[in-house]
């Protein structure tokens, strides 16, 4: 709900009805599977060594922590950290109005107190999931986010006074972007650390869930083939033991 009211109104305002509205519980639900569903590894085991496969992901890895400065910022179990301002608000797509709109694009406002508004440091699982990146959706791929820090964008913002400045090899960039998408593997039909399965697809009902665990009666989430899931697998509670029918109260 705190999301919902502070981070995504459509003014800061923030008044309620008119800014936002409070969701269903029914959209509650279908907010918390989606995110659920982008948040990886299933088993919230977030040691990055673990899923280094190819050399080209650990030459990333050792840059991210090193050279690169990344971890400087994405530190701490999922990567994430404090606040920065990385100067996203300077690139040309937030300072140059489109050249052809239908209707005629208004005007780009004066930027937001000079570009000085910090953001939170994201966490760095699951990227593959949520494509495009940044606070404003500014950058359609991982490679192209990895090769902003290299930017006059950003070296010209304070997040790079922090760290003393970025400069990186169009090598170097593949290396981390490799690391970066080695970070997400649940649908690549292999199981993976941290996976319970991986079928190579997106489907639930089939076995195995988007977020790669196995759908079992029991474990309180309600998979497409069952009508209840209580989170046990006995017959006492409102859920038969076979997830198959809600019991009648008697
Ligand atoms: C000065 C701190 C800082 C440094 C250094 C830094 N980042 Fe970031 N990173 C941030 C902040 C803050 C954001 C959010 C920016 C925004 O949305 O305006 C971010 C966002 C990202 C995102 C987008 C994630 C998403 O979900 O949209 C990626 C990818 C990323 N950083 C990768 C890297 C890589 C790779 C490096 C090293 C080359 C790096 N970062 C160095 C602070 C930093």
């Amino acid at each position: 709900m705190n999301a919902i009211v502070q981070h995504s109104p459509r003014t800061l305002n923030r008044v309620s009805g008119v800014d936002f509205r409070f969701p269903t519980e029914h959209e509650l639900d279908a907010l918390e599977a989606f995110m659920l569903s982008v948040v990886l590894p299933p088993d919230q085991n977030f040691d990055v060594q673990a899923f280094m496969t190819s050399p080209a992901q650990q030459r990333g890895l050792e840059l991210f922590f090193g050279r690169a400065k990344c971890g400087e910022c994405h530190n701490g179990p999922v990567l994430a950290g404090g606040s920065f301002n990385t100067g996203i608000v300077n690139l040309p797509v937030n300072t140059t109005p489109p050249s052809a709109c239908d209707p005629p694009c208004p005007a780009i406002g004066p930027l937001e107190a000079g570009g000085q508004r910090e953001f939170n440091v994201p966490p760095l699982f699951g990227l593959k999931n949520t494509t495009p990146f940044f606070h404003d959706n500014s950058v359609a791929t991982l490679h192209d986010a990895v090769a902003f820090y290299t930017s006059a964008q950003f070296n010209a913002s304070p997040g790079a006074t922090f760290v003393g400045g970025i400069e990186l090899s169009p090598a170097e960039i593949n290396d981390i972007t490799a690391f970066l998408e080695a970070l997400t593997t649940c649908g690549n039909g292999v199981v993976d650390h941290g996976e319970q399965c991986d079928d190579g697809n997106a489907a639930s009902g089939d076995g195995c869930r988007p977020n790669c665990t196995i759908e079992v009666c029991g474990d309180g989430v309600v998979d497409p083939q069952e009508a209840c899931d209580d989170g046990n697998a006995s017959d006492s509670s409102g859920c038969e033991g076979s997830c198959l029918s809600l019991r009648p109260n008697r």
